[in-house]
């Protein structure tokens, strides 16, 4: 039988539960999530247990990365089930924090990470990225992993992590999890609850386009074409198209004519009310 797994709710007990760790020469994983955990969330679990000797997850539903208009109210909520699922993977700690104790009534501060924060989702979601740094930054900090593993699934929102561990000199190594897929391609994600039957038949489009734009481009297709087929394919589907876009892996530079490096195809639509995002690697040309 899985063993409980232990949550503290204060960055008091969590501190003290990480140094006792690492005065017995441990080292610590976090994995950051706002619960509602599935498969995807449980893989970034898996590779935080096999980096270091022991995995903190964070349940945090974070408020400041929500608009008005956006789903806070209605964000799933599962801690008993995330409790189970955790304590059968061995994790050694949950911290769970109330709002107060992450946003006091005074709280002042906002991280704000320019570059690769902009375009893509922060184009339509002005907040989210600041609201995402400010949490992510704030964990760290109570925190101190030695690693934070985040998903490639959210591949913007990983490299904004990356820049402001970078610049705030946080001594964490920020690393990515690889997306996990339902069997027919859709990205696993806690928002794709919300989606009706008709529209969870229709959502693995968006990972069918984005593989077939990738691998038009490598194949040589002019880039324009091959993201403007894919926008069409996907508008004609009833999606409510907010981007589709090759961007360099690393900067996130949009690149117009020729792909000389790592290079990603992200998508972020609307299916109804749902919001998904995806995003595939472009497959290298063979030399
Ligand atoms: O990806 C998420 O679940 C959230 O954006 C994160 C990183 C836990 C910050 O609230």
């Amino acid at each position: 039988m899985a063993k409980r797994v232990g949550t503290v709710r204060s960055v008091r007990a969590l501190r003290k539960r990480v140094a006792a760790w690492r005065a017995a020469g441990e080292t610590v994983a976090l994995v950051p999530t706002m619960g509602a955990l599935h498969e995807g969330h449980l893989s970034l679990v898996r590779l935080a247990k096999k980096r270091a000797d022991r995995a903190v997850v964070s349940i945090f539903v974070n408020p400041t990365q929500f608009a008005p208009s956006e789903d806070l109210g209605t964000y799933p909520r599962d801690e008993v089930g995330d409790r189970k699922k955790l304590a059968a993977l061995d994790t050694d700690l949950i911290f769970s924090p109330t709002e107060k104790e992450m946003y006091p009534p005074d709280f002042s501060t906002r991280v704000q990470v320019a570059d690769v924060s902009e375009g893509l989702c922060g184009a339509s979601r002005p907040q989210f990225f600041s609201g995402v740094a400010t949490v992510v930054a704030k964990l760290l900090i109570q925190c101190l992993p030695d690693i934070a593993v985040f998903g490639d699934k959210d591949y913007q929102q990983l490299l904004v992590v990356r820049r402001l561990a970078r610049d705030l000199d946080i001594p964490v190594k920020i690393v990515g999890g690889p997306v996990v897929r339902e069997p027919d391609g859709l990205a696993m994600s806690s928002r794709n609850a919300y989606l009706t039957p008709k529209e969870r038949r229709i959502a693995p489009l968006l990972h069918s386009t984005i593989e077939d734009v990738a691998a038009d481009i490598a194949a040589g297709r002019p880039i324009e074409d091959a993201l403007t087929a894919g926008r069409e394919r996907l508008i004609a589907a009833a999606f409510d198209l907010d981007y589709l876009e090759l961007r360099d892996a690393q900067s996130l530079k949009p690149i117009e004519d020729e792909v000389d490096g790592p290079a990603r195809v992200l998508v972020g639509a609307y299916l109804g009310r749902t919001r998904l995002i995806d995003n595939v690697a472009v497959p290298r040309k063979r030399p």
